[in-house]
């Protein structure tokens, strides 16, 4: 509300807002909390199975470095006051030892604060007005709101099930191709849990060297595998520091969504251009939470198999339960979500999640809500005890029935 000449409140007025905020929808996730912290407070027995926040926790090692790093008195200055070069270097080695890809931590490095930091400005680094940008559909939502915020034009690339759920190359137009300055890619892919053929990456990597396209690539299910596979990432392959980068983040993979620590590697241009948004946007990260992620990225992942065994566990009964419904579905390799067919008669997907979120109080998230060509599924996330997601299955089954 406006105030009147004479800084009294008086009748309201309307704020003048920007008119980029009505192009984009608010994260889907902080509306849905809303609407299940309601239903809980009105005494109902939620299951929320669209959250894709791991239920165990990090590692020892890395919540008492953070605890220890809070207790110094000399930790509480500005981050900039530190040299981010531990972190970086310490980033750089897990990149090495993790997928043998070799990056200088000072120029090809960069932390952030959780990678939804860099998802967001890495359009203001790419983009400018109008530009275009290609955007898989479905895809996390925050790619489709960060390129309409920073002024940029969608153009979606469908993810189809008959291709894997990887885009097609060769069916993006080639005038489309010319115009566009940059093609996100996300694989282990959310929401599809599809993953990356081995062939794919050198693939894009030409195609972006052809039409002269940034790759932005996100990886933040690279640790989450199961069946002993191992996904590759693009970084790999050869010419891919030329025409991209990667972000990825200790959320997934340390069980530490709420520690919003993140990564960017790749790319020294694109680097040095979101150093320079950076600069602006923030003062860096909380020097204990530098010093617990060093921890964590120079310390031991043998935690990883164990935990990853523990979501393929979960996987399985999920997927057997739903096959045992009639739903149709593939078994994912990687992330911890499974991404099903909507059953027949329950209308569309929203409707489907809707109906179920109504009468069994289990929240599953349409497909259509990560794009148009996601209609027809919808999402499961593992990262609930399998006693909760047996309850969810039972209740599912009753639904159905
Ligand atoms: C595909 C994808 N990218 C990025 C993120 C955000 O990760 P972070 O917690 O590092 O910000 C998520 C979180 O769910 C995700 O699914």
């Amino acid at each position: 509300m406006g105030r009147d000449r004479d800084g009294s409140r008086g009748k309201a007025t309307p704020m003048k807002l920007a008119k980029r905020l009505d192009c984009f929808e608010a994260y889907l996730g902080t509306a849905m909390n809303l609407i299940l912290t309601r239903m809980r407070e009105e005494g109902r027995d939620v299951i929320n199975l669209g959250l894709g926040d791991p239920d165990v926790v990090p590692p020892d090692a890395q919540r008492r470095a953070l605890a220890e790093a809070c207790l110094r008195e000399d930790h509480h200055h500005y981050p900039s006051f530190y040299s981010p070069m531990p972190l970086k270097e310490a980033i750089a080695g897990w990149y090495q030892r993790q997928y043998g890809v070799k990056c200088d931590p000072e120029t090809e490095v960069l932390p952030l604060l959780g990678s939804a930091e860099g998802l967001f400005h890495i359009h203001t680094c790419l983009l400018d007005f109008g530009d275009t940008a290609l955007v898989p559909d479905p895809c996390y939502p925050a790619y489709v709101a960060g390129v309409l915020i920073a002024g940029g034009v969608i153009e979606p690339v469908p993810l189809l099930r008959e291709n894997g759920f990887l885009p097609d190359l060769d069916a993006i137009d080639p005038e489309v191709a010319r115009r566009a300055k940059m093609i996100w890619v996300n694989y282990p892919n959310n929401p599809t849990s599809a993953v990356a053929t081995p062939e794919f990456y050198p693939r894009l990597i030409d195609w972006a060297r052809k039409y002269d396209v940034a790759v932005v690539s996100d990886n933040p299910y690279s640790e989450i595998c199961f069946d002993g596979y191992c996904p590759p990432t693009f970084l790999q392959f050869e010419g891919a520091k030329e025409v991209g980068v990667e972000f990825n983040s200790l959320s997934k993979a340390y069980n530490s969504c709420g520690w919003r620590v993140g990564m960017m590697l790749g790319n020294r241009e694109i680097m040095a251009a979101m150093s320079k948004v950076k600069s602006h946007s923030d003062r860096g990260m909380f020097y204990p939470l530098q010093v617990a992620a060093m921890a964590a990225l120079n310390g031991s992942t043998d935690f990883m198999a164990e935990r990853n065994a523990m979501y393929q566990e979960r996987r399985d009964t999920i997927v057997q339960a739903l096959l045992d419904m009639g739903i149709e579905l593939g078994n994912p390799k990687a992330t911890f979500y499974v991404w099903a067919c909507t059953p027949r008669g329950f209308g569309t997907s929203k409707d489907f999640c809707f109906k179920g979120l109504d009468e069994i109080a289990v929240w599953m998230i349409p497909g259509s809500m990560y794009g148009k060509h996601g209609e027809g599924y919808f999402r499961i996330a593992l990262t609930h005890p399998a006693d909760r997601l047996a309850e969810a299955m039972a209740r599912l089954k009753r639904f159905m029935s």
